[in-house]
């Protein structure tokens, strides 16, 4: 059986100023007291924090990550971020193709692949966010988005070391709405095959989180769900005790199947 070590992800997206970087220091610091057991714990602040919270985070086991970045190394972007200048900053991971780049920025699957194959150049693991819209999923066309999207946004030479996928329903992303852990389980069930069948052998030790309106209260019901390997979390993130709260769930648990 293929034991896939749990994710758990705070995405701070556009909040977050100096001062919040005590946040960080109380995640580091929770994690080393062993809150999180076994899971990893990854924050991706924003891009302008992350040379200060790598200072944090330095020889501790909490990891760092951006939310986007350009698909070249370097260049007149104006603006843009490389894969390379986040890792420079101290991140090991990028979240990609996030949905609201894609609603908000017009990104679409083919420019996520370029950016994953930015993101796997300089060393980075991508995190491939994909999601289906509330209206979506009531025209029973959640699947079938979801597959075109995997299709669409992963390179070939993408691995399950290399990358991440992070299922977010639209829908239940900030809004308090969260799917049954029946449709969980169904979707990610559904990714896992997808990308096995796109990088052949690579699907048992993919790991794939859930995220949209994960909060303590919660994380348990959503995330202990069969092929849940972890969370991508947003509000929850921005404070360690929440956030804390979420990965409290694998203090005691050990994921083998
Ligand atoms: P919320 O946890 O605030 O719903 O956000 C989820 C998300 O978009 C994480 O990337």
């Amino acid at each position: 059986m293929t034991q896939r070590r749990p994710l758990v992800a705070g995405n701070w997206k556009m909040h977050g100023l100096r001062k919040n970087l005590s946040e960080v220091s109380a995640i580091c610091a929770a994690v080393a007291e062993g809150i999180a057991g076994d899971a990893e714990v990854l924050i991706c602040p924003p891009a302008t924090l992350l040379i200060a919270a790598a200072r944090i985070c330095e020889g501790s086991k909490v990891a760092l990550g951006g939310q986007h970045c350009h698909e070249e190394p370097s260049g007149p972007f104006t603006g843009d971020l490389s894969a390379e200048m986040l890792k420079d900053a101290g991140a090991t991971y990028v979240i990609l193709g996030h949905s609201e780049r894609r609603s908000g920025h017009h990104e679409g699957n083919h420019s996520v692949h370029e950016k994953t194959l930015g993101a796997l150049r300089a060393g980075l693991t991508a995190i491939v966010c994909v999601g289906e819209t509330k209206s979506e999923r009531e025209a029973g066309d959640a699947l079938r988005l979801v597959g075109s999207q995997l299709i669409g946004s992963i390179p070939k030479s993408a691995s399950s070391e290399s990358l991440v996928i992070a299922y977010e329903p639209v829908w239940a992303i900030g809004t308090g709405l969260t799917p049954t852990p029946e449709d969980i389980a169904e979707m990610h069930h559904f990714i896992r095959v997808q990308v096995n069948d796109i990088l052949p052998g690579q699907g048992a030790a993919l790991r794939i989180l859930y995220g949209g309106s994960v909060k303590p209260g919660n994380a348990a019901k959503l995330l202990l769900v069969k092929d849940v390997d972890g969370a991508l979390v947003g509000g929850a993130s921005l404070n360690s005790s929440e956030f804390m709260g979420i990965a409290g769930i694998y203090r005691e648990f050990v994921r083998t199947t």
